[in-house]
C-alpha cells in the first residue's frame, strides 16, 4: 500500500502548525485532556516558563494525564481541571496564547461520553475572548461515532458566521477519503 508522508492525519498536520505557532512561555489550555497526549505534548513545548491548563470531565482522563506529566516531571507547569472546558472562566482569568480541543470520546473508555455542540461552542467563544491577539484555537471534529455529525454541523453553523473583522478562522479537511475522517479548525484572533 502506497503511503503519505506529510498528509496523513489531522493530528499530524495539527503538530506541524503547533510547532510553529505555540512557543516557550506561552499559556496554553487544553480544552480534552483525554489520555493526556496533548496535554504532554503542549507542556514540553511551553517550557518552564509556560503554563497549561487543561480540561476533563472523566476523573480517569486525570489519573492518567497526571501520571504521564509526573514521570517527566512537567506536573508544575500544568493545572488540572475536573470540570466542563465550558466553565473556563471560572479557573482562568489571564490572557492565553492557544487553546486545543480533540472532540469526541476518550479512546479506551466510556464512547458515551462525549464532548456536545452545546458546550463545545460555550468553551470556544469562552475561549476566543481569552485568546490574546494573534492567539490560535485549534479544533479537531470527529463526526464518525454516534452524535459526531450533529457536532460538527452545529459548530460549522456557529463557525461559519464568526465576525470575520475579528477572527480568521480556517477549516481542513480530507475530501477524497471515506469513513469520516476527522476536521482540523484553526481560529485565529486578529491582532
Ligand atoms: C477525543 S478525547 C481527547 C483526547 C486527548 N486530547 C488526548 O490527547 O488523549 C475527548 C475528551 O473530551 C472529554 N470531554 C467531554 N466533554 C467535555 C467537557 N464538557 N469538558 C471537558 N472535556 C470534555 C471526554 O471526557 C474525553 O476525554
Amino acid at each position: 500500500m502506497l503511503r503519505a508522508k506529510y498528509l496523513t492525519k489531522i493530528t499530524d498536520i495539527n503538530k506541524m502548525y503547533i510547532e510553529k505557532l505555540v512557543k516557550k512561555g506561552d499559556i496554553v489550555v487544553d480544552a480534552t485532556m483525554g489520555n493526556g497526549y496533548d496535554t504532554l505534548y503542549l507542556a514540553k513545548i511551553i517550557g518552564e516558563e509556560g503554563f497549561l491548563y487543561s480540561f476533563d470531565i472523566q476523573k480517569e482522563a486525570l489519573i492518567s494525564t497526571k501520571e504521564k506529566l509526573e514521570k517527566e516531571n512537567l506536573l508544575s507547569r500544568t493545572k488540572l481541571i475536573l470540570d466542563g472546558h465550558e466553565n473556563i472562566d471560572r479557573y482562568i482569568d489571564k490572557q492565553i496564547d492557544f487553546m486545543i480541543f480533540n472532540l469526541g470520546y476518550l479512546p479506551k473508555g466510556d464512547h458515551n461520553i462525549i464532548t456536545k455542540p452545546h458546550t463545545t461552542i460555550e468553551a470556544i467563544k469562552k475561549g476566543m475572548n481569552l485568546l490574546k491577539p494573534n492567539g490560535i484555537i485549534s479544533i479537531a471534529i470527529y463526526s464518525g461515532h454516534e452524535g459526531g455529525a450533529y457536532e460538527k454541523n452545529e459548530l460549522y453553523k456557529f463557525l461559519t458566521k464568526v465576525n470575520q473583522e475579528q477572527f480568521n478562522v480556517l477549516s481542513s479537511s480530507f475530501i477524497n477519503q471515506i469513513n469520516n475522517p476527522p476536521d482540523l479548525i484553526l481560529i485565529e484572533k486578529k491582532g
